[in-house]
């Protein structure tokens, strides 16, 4: 008997250090039994305490009256299936006759602490059913990517989100994006989870780095391009757009449109090319664009007008050429001059990190989600890289970045040196093969040899 006292007290102890020091162990440990226990035990009496409940039918209360039995209880959404995943349990429920899927949106807060979870959100799989996915535990306090994600061409794996799921850039989806945060929020490591995702793929990576390269320089060794000030900029968006129309001009040679040829085999963007000729897509990381847009004398003044110029080229015909636009800034407004919202209006991904003031979320979401706005304002400040994005179906989503350092990005970056492609059109922007940059080495010896 004492053996067994000592025993619970054992693994009472370990599942409390657990939970304290490693959430997400001790939720795939102990978390996950009890909660499931705690859900379906729970169940009847938190969704007739939330509300969800709706009355018994008439007929069943006339058969009960005919049958003189006691008056059926309320009915509670059918539990379709209860899954338990790595973070958290996902629930499907059946609605009855007279609920909406709001109706469940609204109690989120309620059944959160009702079922003792740390998250609960709901969406609407189908007319009826709705799916609530509810997290065990804060998975954005110390984020860990599942191992296997479903990996597709042009697709990375970039974050996690709230509910446990992971937040994907879908360049094929959505072609361009705008990553807005005040200093120090986390722009340049979502970057760097962005290159360490693509640097296994078959896609040229063209840097812009006006912060003298210190972000993207070190990771030269799966870039195409580099540059690291605006002049060096200008002529490699240029290049970038003359490197576009070469691509449009294969795209029609191989259209060759006749009666003959299958509707779905004509030739519009570059993922209908066959692949043996298909142009590798190219990825344009941009970090701290206001730098290409501020001007101190005429001189400057034209050559921002031509970065922006080729900017907005890009951006509106860049797609089916394949090339995709990533920009990351602290604003992205019209005080920044003539041609920017025209720019940010071509940028479909939104991604905004802690602002400090409403106007700069309003350049991320005001156009598209007023809740959006309110949730970037309320990130607070020790959090670093959480931030909300927008997804392809017009909702949003909290996320936060693995924290990648940059030696971890390095190493990815050369591991996957030997992917790096040749776009004839950038070959003067490509950085020299400098040795490995390494904390003595200065930053200087990877500079790109401009032509
Ligand atoms: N996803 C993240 N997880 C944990 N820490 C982060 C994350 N993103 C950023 N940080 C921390 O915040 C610091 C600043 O991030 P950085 O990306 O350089 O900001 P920005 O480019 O917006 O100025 C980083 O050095 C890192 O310590
Ligand atoms: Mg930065």
């Amino acid at each position: 008997m004492t053996w067994f006292m000592v025993a619970v007290v054992v693994v009472v102890a370990a599942a409390g250090l657990l939970r304290w020091r490693r959430p997400a162990w001790y939720w795939l440990t102990f978390g996950v039994v009890l909660a499931t226990v705690r859900v379906l035990v729970r169940y009847a009496s938190v969704m007739d305490a939330c509300g969800l409940t709706v009355p018994p039918s008439r007929w069943r209360l006339a058969l009960a009256r005919v049958a003189n039995r006691p008056v059926p209880e309320s009915r509670v959404p059918r539990i379709l299936r209860l899954r338990p995943t790595r973070t958290g349990l996902v629930l499907r429920l059946k609605l009855r006759p007279g609920q909406d899927a709001f109706d469940v949106a609204a109690a989120t807060d309620r059944l959160r602490h009702s079922f003792g979870m740390y998250g609960v959100t709901s969406r609407e799989v189908r007319s009826g059913v709705v799916e609530v996915r509810m997290t065990g535990y804060d998975v954005l306090k110390q984020v860990q990517m599942p191992t296997k994600t479903d990996t597709r061409p042009m697709r990375v794996p970039v974050a996690l989100r709230e509910d446990g799921s992971v937040h994907y850039r879908d360049y094929r989806a959505v072609p361009h994006g705008l990553t807005l945060g005040a200093t120090e929020s986390g722009k340049s490591v979502y970057q760097r989870n962005l290159v360490a995702g693509l640097a296994p793929m078959d896609v040229a990576l063209v840097g812009i780095d006006c912060k003298q390269g210190v972000e993207l320089f070190p990771l030269a060794r799966r870039f195409s391009a580099l540059a690291d000030n605006p002049d060096t900029a200008l002529e490699l968006l240029e290049a970038l757009v003359s490197h576009m129309e070469e691509v449009y001009l294969l795209i029609r040679a191989e259209q060759r449109v006749s009666v003959a040829v299958p509707d779905a085999e004509i030739a519009a963007d570059i993922w209908d090319l066959p692949d043996d000729i298909r142009p590798v897509p190219v990825v344009v990381l941009v970090d701290e664009v206001a730098e290409l847009a501020l001007f101190a004398s005429k001189e400057e003044e034209k050559r921002r007008d031509r970065i922006i110029t080729a900017l907005v080229r890009l951006a509106q015909l860049g797609r089916a050429a394949g090339i995709y636009l990533e920009i990351c800034g602290q604003r992205f407004g019209s005080e920044l001059g003539k041609g920017i919202t025209m720019l940010r209006a071509q940028l479909t991904g939104r991604t905004a990190h802690r602002v400090n003031d409403e106007t700069s979320a309003n350049m991320a979401f005001g156009d598209i989600s007023p809740d959006a706005v309110l949730a970037a304002i309320q990130i607070p400040a020790e959090t670093r890289g959480i931030a909300i994005a927008g997804d392809s179906t017009g909702g949003w989503h909290r996320i936060r970045a693995p924290h990648t350092s940059l030696r971890q990005a390095v190493n990815t970056c050369t591991k996957y040196a030997d992917r790096t492609p040749d776009v004839p059109a950038l070959a003067a922007y490509r950085p020299a093969a400098g040795p490995l940059p390494s904390a003595r080495v200065p930053l200087s010896k990877t500079a790109p040899a401009t032509a």
